[in-house]
């Protein structure tokens, strides 16, 4: 029986219940499988697949067209989580028309039910804009990785009382502008706590500890299948890339010593079938000898 579908309302719900709502990443249909058969409620199409995917060592490089395309393998395999696609890099900063198209195109031609976007203050007309438009938004507060020139890294924020205070302001903001949760990155659990007691909609964590309504994680980090770097909060529940280099190292020493294929890798011919063959095969050897020898 496929599960009800997760919608807004279910969230809202979730959280005025304090039950907590779980959100991974993910970029394929494979894993979106595994991920709609485990019920996660909410899943990101995150542009951090430009790093986890495609090699990059940004964000920046995702494009819209590789994230629509990446949007629809993942609704295909999860057709009842929560489906955001992540707003890339200059997507939704030129204007607010091009947001409203970008962001159209997520609900259109992917079938995602929102999308995200990076920023505070400054993206709030944006996030209203969209809104209205009848495409729910998902802040993002805290470490936005789009900004990683401007915060000089990967650093965590909100660790001086200022800068919490900024972080704090811009999600009531967000929300005064009609984003339907945020995403709090990498910040201390005393500003995760406050935000989300001050907040009217759900606060996901990724890195703003354990007081916000839920948590998400990238699944390659989580899966142990990223080598680049492991930020301070990621828990590994698996250990992929040893369990993958280890069955590549084991085929490629089956290949090298004859012990892959075996027989019930093999597609069996009826004897009578490979006598016939033979026959066949000398008479066209035949055939090719005269004719080589003129
Ligand atoms: O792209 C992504 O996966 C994200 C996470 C870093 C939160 O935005």
């Amino acid at each position: 029986m496929p599960r009800e579908k997760v919608t807004i309302p279910y969230l809202r719900d979730k959280r005025k219940k304090g039950q907590k709502i779980t959100m991974l990443t993910c970029y394929d249909y494979p894993t979106a499988l595994l991920q709609e058969k485990a019920e996660v409620d909410i899943i990101l199409v995150g542009d951090s697949l430009a790093m986890t995917v495609l090699g990059y060592d940004s964000t920046l490089p995702a494009t819209m067209d590789t994230m629509i395309e990446h949007a629809r393998a993942v609704r295909r395999g999860a057709p009842g989580a929560f489906l955001i696609g992540d707003m890339p890099y200059m997507s939704y900063q030129v204007s607010i028309p091009k947001a409203i198209r970008n962001a159209g195109r997520f609900m259109a031609e992917a079938g995602c039910d929102a999308v995200k976007l990076e920023g505070g203050r400054n993206v709030a007309e944006v996030v209203a804009a969209l809104t209205r438009a009848t495409v729910p938004v998902m802040g993002h507060l805290g470490l936005t990785p789009q900004s990683v020139a401007q915060l000089g890294g990967f650093r965590a924020q909100g660790r001086d009382a200022d800068n919490a205070m900024r972080v704090i302001e811009d999600a009531r903001i967000l929300e005064e502008a009609g984003a339907f949760a945020i995403l709090l990155e990498a910040v201390p659990p005393e500003v995760g706590r406050l935000v989300t007691e001050r907040a009217g909609i759900p606060i996901i964590s990724i890195g703003a500890g354990p007081y916000c309504d839920g948590q998400l994680l990238i699944v390659h980090d989580m899966l142990g299948f990223f080598e680049a770097f492991t930020p301070k909060f990621v828990k590994k529940y698996a250990d992929l890339n040893q369990v993958i280099l280890e069955a590549f190292r084991a085929y490629i020493e089956d290949v090298r010593n004859g012990r892959f294929p075996q027989p019930e890798h093999c597609y069996p011919m009826k004897p009578s079938e490979v006598e016939r063959l033979q026959a066949l095969a000398e008479r066209g050897e035949d055939k090719c000898t005269r004719l080589k020898n003129g």
